[in-house]
């Protein structure tokens, strides 16, 4: 059965064009310095294992579409990590640690930012702490567990394992990476920033098609300003920003819509887990606030449709292995096709080169397996 048939009857949740944008290179690379990016780059780059990830074309979705290119950028195939997220927080304990050996790293999470902290530290033999809510599933802390980190689970939500992590970092003098900035804390998640752009370093000298359009999922605005930060620095013409979040979980559309930075309430969280935030972060929220042409927000329902059509080589004529955040950047670009008005406002047309994140495989391998066959049915 081909449960990718009915595409065109896709819909987005909600498509807000930004009166706000402009795109300035150098404000852009003040926020997310531009010697950091280098810095990034030449450190990542030198990694053991380290491969530029796949550039893929969804060839058989452009021709349904009638666009010119798709390309999808496979950060399934990012360390063993299997998301771009491997980019951000093990750069910044690398960095952070100096070369140290005797220093302990921490950091609260929701899941996927203290993994990639938990490998970071393992790859340089650093103990590593990280704090998780009452709410983080037990296969998440399994995953953290594989990278050697000690998990310590606290009673409440997010705010109150960030708040216990900093008191006991405090206390014992552990080294805290978190990716979300506040304005007292920025250089440690401007380096996981950092650590993001590369894949645009990497696109650049992977195709010499200029990208005209690039969908950017956010769930507190990390990813989208890295690339944003990358684009600034190393493409020559400037593609449009599409920013694509869960409707349930819409703080940058939000922001975006009032001009200021606004905290949502979560009535239920959204399957695409990473990307369920309530709150921007600062530093993003200062690139995105004028770099981002539109926000368009999108619903779970095609999430397992989107993850089986890439399997099964509905959308290219390779099989592609793209998670629940993966998901999101193809199902918004369909959205927006099949919207008239808004296509026409951001000149989405067959000459149009777009490329999407690909920004995880099945990183977590139990809800992909459960998602795939939800999909296929
Ligand atoms: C796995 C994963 N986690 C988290 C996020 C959200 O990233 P950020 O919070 O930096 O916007 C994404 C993508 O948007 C993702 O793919």
């Amino acid at each position: 059965m081909d449960y990718t048939k009915n595409i065109k009857s896709w819909k987005l949740s909600k498509f807000l064009l930004n009166n706000n944008f402009i795109f300035n290179r150098s404000y852009i690379l003040k926020n997310v310095p531009s010697l950091m990016l280098t810095n990034a780059y030449n450190s990542i780059s030198k990694w053991k294992n380290y491969n530029n990830t796949p550039l893929l074309k969804l060839d058989k979705l452009q021709k349904k579409l009638d666009l010119n290119n798709i390309f999808y950028k496979d950060e399934s195939k990012r360390f063993h990590l299997k998301s771009f997220k491997a980019l951000g927080g093990a750069y910044a304990v690398e960095k952070i640690s100096k070369g140290k050996k005797n220093i302990i790293i921490s950091s609260a999470t929701a899941g996927n930012h203290g993994r990639s902290v938990a490998w970071g530290a393992q790859r340089l033999n650093l103990k590593c702490k990280i704090f998780v809510s009452q709410y983080v599933s037990e296969n998440r802390v399994k995953e953290i567990k594989k990278f050697g980190a000690e998990v310590i689970r606290v009673k409440g939500n997010y705010e109150d394992s960030l708040r216990e992590c900093q008191k006991m970092s405090k206390k014992n003098n552990w080294k805290i990476v978190q990716d979300v900035s506040t304005k007292n804390y920025r250089y440690i998640p401007q380096l996981t920033m950092a650590g993001y752009s590369i894949m645009i370093k990497e696109i650049s000298k992977q195709t010499n098609q200029y990208i005209t359009h690039i969908f950017l999922q956010a769930g507190v605005g990390g990813l989208a300003a890295g690339v944003v930060a990358g684009v600034a620095k190393y493409f020559k013409k400037i593609p449009k920003i599409i920013i694509v979040e869960p409707d349930r979980a819409d703080c940058v559309l939000q922001s975006i819509k009032s001009n200021k930075l606004k905290k949502i309430r979560i009535k239920k969280e959204s399957i695409m887990g990473g990307m369920s935030c309530n709150e921007m972060s600062l530093v993003p929220w200062q690139v995105l606030k004028k770099a981002s042409n539109c926000c368009v927000s999108i619903s779970d329902k095609d999430i397992a449709k989107t993850i089986a059509g890439l399997k099964d080589k509905k959308f290219s004529k390779t099989s592609i292995t793209g998670g629940e955040c993966a998901a999101p950047g193809v199902i918004a670009l369909i959205g927006i096709c099949n919207n008239i008005k808004a296509k026409k406002m951001i000149n989405l047309s067959k000459k149009s080169n777009i490329l999407v994140i690909g920004c995880e495989g099945n990183a977590d391998v139990k809800l992909y397996q459960q998602l795939l066959s939800k999909g296929r049915k």
